[in-house]
């Protein structure tokens, strides 16, 4: 099993350096290289990232990977080949820009492709394997540890593309996802190296729900959260593109806030608080999310701060909080 494991993981690192190759120096690569180049994407970063390109062939890898002695049935195992009815088989990559996965030790593991230019599947991911457990693993996390520790924080993106180009902006503790919502032991695994998380997902509707749930996971798992958001519609790439890398530290990055502005933003919108009604709906959903805080400090700072904000009296909201502490014990 474990000689299995390992012959696994030298096919992927085999593959990954000859993807490469024929992205950077071929004429098969040539429109994946250009379509990277349109999107900014320098030479420095696909060397860093190790980015490569699958042709369009339909068994490519198969003969590579045959021809250096690897056994198909072990490669199927692996997801790099599919295997059909008649017994052959075929590429699951085929003309796609290949983002190498690396599992904590740095060992290639698994490859995401990502189609050039547009279409469906946007991203096809290996599957499930011996080697790789999607839910276990980090994007970039084995480049990115010592630079969470040494800056005691770590930023959480969405999509690999955020991920390199916020390295590429200088935020080199940049990990993420792996296309899948935020799992408990992804959790678990910053928890163990830091407290303090940055969440930066993409700016749309469903990086906000997606937000909040990777956010109370985190808190649950005793990290530190906050959040920082990225203006509606774009996602981080996006926006350092568009605005750069010290914009994107200043206003992104630096400006996150904590969950509890980020919920409370999140409570007012659809609502008019210069409607009553809404007003109190609003005053009370907070006091509901203030009071599933563990904290007693941070309970007096934001009554205090929603007894400012709508000239109420601190001791109102403070009776009010203890119903709503009462109905969860
Ligand atoms: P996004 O749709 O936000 O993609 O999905 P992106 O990262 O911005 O990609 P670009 O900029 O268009 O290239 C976020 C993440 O969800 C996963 C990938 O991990 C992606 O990075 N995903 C998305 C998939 O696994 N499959 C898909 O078809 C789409
Ligand atoms: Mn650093
Ligand atoms: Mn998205
Ligand atoms: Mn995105
Ligand atoms: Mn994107």
């Amino acid at each position: 099993e474990t000689s299995d494991a390992k012959k696994m993981i030298e096919a992927h690192e085999l593959l990954k350096k000859f993807y490469h190759h024929l992205l950077i120096n071929t004429k098969e690569g040539q429109e994946a290289l250009d379509y990277l180049h349109a999107r900014g994407m320098t030479r420095e970063m696909m060397e860093q990232f190790e980015i490569g390109y699958s042709p369009s062939s339909w068994d490519f890898a198969v003969k590579f990977l045959k021809g250096r002695g690897f056994s198909l049935e072990l490669m199927e195992k692996a997801g790099l080949v599919i295997r059909k009815e008649n017994g052959e088989y075929f590429d699951r990559f085929r003309n796609r820009i290949m983002f190498p996965i690396h599992n904590h030790h740095g060992e290639t593991v698994a490859f995401s492709g990502r189609i050039v230019g547009e279409g469906q599947p946007k991203y096809l991911n290996s599957p499930e394997t011996l080697i790789f457990h999607k839910g276990k693993i980090l994007y970039h996390f084995h480049q990115a540890r010592l630079h969470i520790r040494k800056h005691q924080q770590a930023v959480l993106f969405e999509g690999f593309a955020d991920v390199i180009s916020a390295v590429s902006a200088g935020v080199t503790n940049a990990v993420a996802t792996m296309g899948t919502a935020l799992t408990d032991e992804q959790a678990r695994i910053l928890r163990r190296n830091v407290e303090s998380i940055v969440i930066c997902y993409d700016g749309d509707a469903a990086g906000v729900e997606a937000t909040v749930r990777a956010a109370e996971l985190l808190s649950q798992a005793g990290c530190h959260v906050k959040i920082a958001t990225i203006p509606d519609g774009f996602d981080p790439d996006e926006y350092i593109r568009k605005y750069g890398s010290e914009r994107f530290q200043r206003n992104v990055i630096e400006a996150s806030s904590s969950f509890m502005a980020f919920k409370m933003a999140y409570l007012r919108r659809g609502k008019n608080l210069q409607n009553e009604s809404d007003q109190i709906r609003y005053i009370e959903e907070v006091l509901r999310e203030i009071s599933r805080l563990p904290n007693p400090i941070e309970w007096d700072y934001y009554l205090r701060q929603l007894a400012n904000e709508f000239s109420l009296s601190l001791s109102a909201l403070q009776q009010q909080l203890e119903r709503y502490k009462k109905t969860q014990e």
